[in-house]
């Protein structure tokens, strides 16, 4: 039987964090047990950043961005000892399972945590979406919604100056962010792994718009592959289009979350307790959404499962070129 449940947050943070904190802390204690937070994700709960809480400690952040309870990443983690000491920690406090919230880092420490004998439940929350045991990760559409209001604001200058502007958004290794923000601003061209740069076709498309008499033309491009500065010279000189270069960077992550991402995190909150109050989770177990169903999978299971972007997209952003 579960008494004392602990949350905490941990990885790149989210918009929408706050909100699956504040609905895991009020789902428990709508099932009286006792809730803790862990300050500073998995650093935290070696230092024994731990206290405990009511429901006043979730009041008016529902709307607020980042994680008030503090995000780390922490590569100390990945050692055994690091994992039995947090086991030990947990222990002490009388915990008896642990809440956590981020992407596929997270759910790494949460599954060591599990081998050392404590109950863990994952809730996803990155704005990459690329976990593969969800369709939709906490953040991911309110970094969207996001870069769309930056790419609206470059077009405007874009097409004043009648310029190409190359624009790196972030997603690590998943291509989401960029084709569905591609999508969403008709973008003249998108690289991203799923849609690689195929820089003849990419700049045969630009002079051609030339030749059309387009004058401006968007390009979002994901992270992590290409310099975009190199690029945008190589664009220059090619099509003759004057080009810029913007990377979003971290202010994708930042913002008060989109209605959606906190539908969400009430949803999978609500569930991960649930799992716990009803005695199914024996170690380890990932909350997630397949085909708009809330569901739930084993953690090793989940954490081999690969994100399936949405396909057709890089076809149908072209389509509508
Ligand atoms: O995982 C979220 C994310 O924002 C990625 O898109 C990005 O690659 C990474 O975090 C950046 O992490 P940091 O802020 O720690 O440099």
């Amino acid at each position: 039987m579960i008494h004392k449940i602990a949350v905490l947050t941990s990885g790149g943070d989210a918009p929408g964090m706050n909100a699956a904190v504040r609905a895991v802390i009020r789902a428990g204690l709508v099932a009286k047990k006792e809730m803790y937070v862990i300050y500073d994700g998995f650093r935290g709960l070696l230092e024994g950043n731990i206290k405990q809480v009511n429901k006043d400690f979730t009041q008016d952040i529902i709307n607020r961005g980042g994680t008030i309870i503090r995000s780390a990443r922490l590569k100390e983690f990945l050692e055994v000892e690091a994992q039995k000491k947090a086991a030990e920690i947990l222990k002490d406090f009388g915990i008896d399972a642990l809440v956590g919230i981020g992407g596929d880092g997270t759910y790494r420490g949460l599954a060591a945590l599990a081998k050392q004998g404590v109950r863990v439940v994952g809730i996803p929350a990155t704005i990459d979406n690329d976990v593969g045991s969800t369709d939709k990760t906490i953040g991911f559409a309110t970094a969207l919604n996001t870069i769309c209001e930056c790419v609206d604001k470059l077009k405007d200058t874009s097409s004043s100056h009648q310029r190409c502007s190359l624009i790196e958004v972030m997603g690590r290794h998943c291509g989401d962010l960029a084709l569905f923000s591609a999508l969403a601003e008709g973008a003249e061209g998108v690289i991203c792994v799923e849609h690689p740069l195929d820089e003849e076709s990419l700049f045969k498309r630009l002079r051609k718009m030339k030749d059309e008499k387009k004058d401006h033309a968007i390009i979002i491009v994901s992270e992590n592959l290409l310099d975009i500065n190199e690029l945008a010279k190589k664009v220059e000189k090619e099509t003759g289009f004057t080009t810029r270069t913007e990377v979003l960077g971290r202010l994708q992550r930042g913002g008060s979350p989109v209605a959606e991402d906190r539908i969400l995190a009430a949803r999978f909150s609500a569930h991960a307790i649930e799992l716990l109050v009803d005695n199914k989770v024996k170690s380890g177990r990932i909350v997630g959404m397949k085909h708009s169903v809330i569901v739930d999978y084993d953690i090793e299971e989940a954490i081999q499962m690969k994100h399936e972007t949405a396909s057709g997209l890089p076809e149908l952003i072209e389509m509508l070129q």
